[in-house]
């Protein structure tokens, strides 16, 4: 297939680049910076791109069977437009091109779950902290960016991660309509997860919650890297 991905230089966007590649895609990455942009192959096509510039948009999704996206930016005290505005742009160009398949992720904490078993500082102090404090702005885009996907009649599937971290390789990952049991997902099996989407119908306008079950990172280590960095990679 032809797929395009935004957000093809972040830590999720690379692997699910270098996925694509290796399942015989044809790809084009989209990246504001593609001097730093450092994957090469025959079958691949950087693209400088912001999805703020509706042209530059229409240009990375012109001709391709399924868009794909892991953009993203840190948490931040102002008002994020990046993920509802950049939405809006690929659903405009995809409508444009006549491209039907999009697959966007967004995070499990646009619609927090109780977890019994999450424990009394995961619950009542890291949880809240992240989802209504920390990440507050960045999360109420990722819900307009989220009802602006389901308002739409293109066959979308939102994938929802929870906190990402790395694994060496893809594990057997869990998946589950909108919410699933656990609060972590590697990036690998995120990028497998996404590009799963494209050969099946399972999730087609539906939430995917995605989890991996087999590694757990310690959650210090997490929020220091995710959470307390200026850009959360
Ligand atoms: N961190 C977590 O624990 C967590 C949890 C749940 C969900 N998520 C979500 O999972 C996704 C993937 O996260 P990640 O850490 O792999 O990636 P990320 O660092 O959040 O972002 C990926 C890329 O988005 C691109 N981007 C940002 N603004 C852009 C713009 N205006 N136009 C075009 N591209 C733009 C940037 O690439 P360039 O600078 O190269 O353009 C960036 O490298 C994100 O949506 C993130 O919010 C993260």
């Amino acid at each position: 297939m032809n797929i395009v991905i935004f957000g093809a230089n972040g830590p999720t966007g690379r692997l699910l680049t270098e996925q694509a590649l290796a399942e015989g895609h044809s790809v084009t990455a989209v990246t504001r910076h593609p001097d730093r942009f450092l994957l090469q192959h025959a079958q691949l096509r950087v693209m400088r791109g912001d999805v703020f510039n509706l042209s530059e948009v229409e240009s990375a999704v012109a001709g391709q069977d399924a868009v794909l996206s892991t953009l993203g930016v840190p948490f931040s005290k102002q008002p994020i437009h990046v993920y509802s505005q950049g939405i809006g742009h690929i659903l405009q160009a995809m409508n444009r091109s006549g491209v039907r398949r999009l697959v966007c992720v967004s995070s499990s904490a646009t619609e927090p779950h109780a977890d019994p078993q999450g424990g009394f500082f995961f619950e009542k102090i890291v949880q809240p902290l992240i989802v209504n404090t920390i990440g507050k702005n960045l999360y109420a885009d990722m819900r307009r960016m989220e009802k602006t996907v389901r308002d739409s009649e293109m066959d979308w599937t939102i994938v929802r991660p929870s906190g990402l971290f790395e694994t060496e390789s893809v594990t057997p990952y869990e998946l589950a309509e909108n919410h699933i049991k656990g609060r972590f997902t590697s990036r690998a099996d995120l990028a497998n997860c996404m590009l799963r989407q494209l050969s099946s119908d399972r999730y087609v306008q539906k939430i995917a919650a995605v989890a991996t079950v087999a590694v757990q990172p310690s959650m210090l280590k997490l929020i220091m890297r995710e959470a307390f960095q200026s850009k959360h990679k």
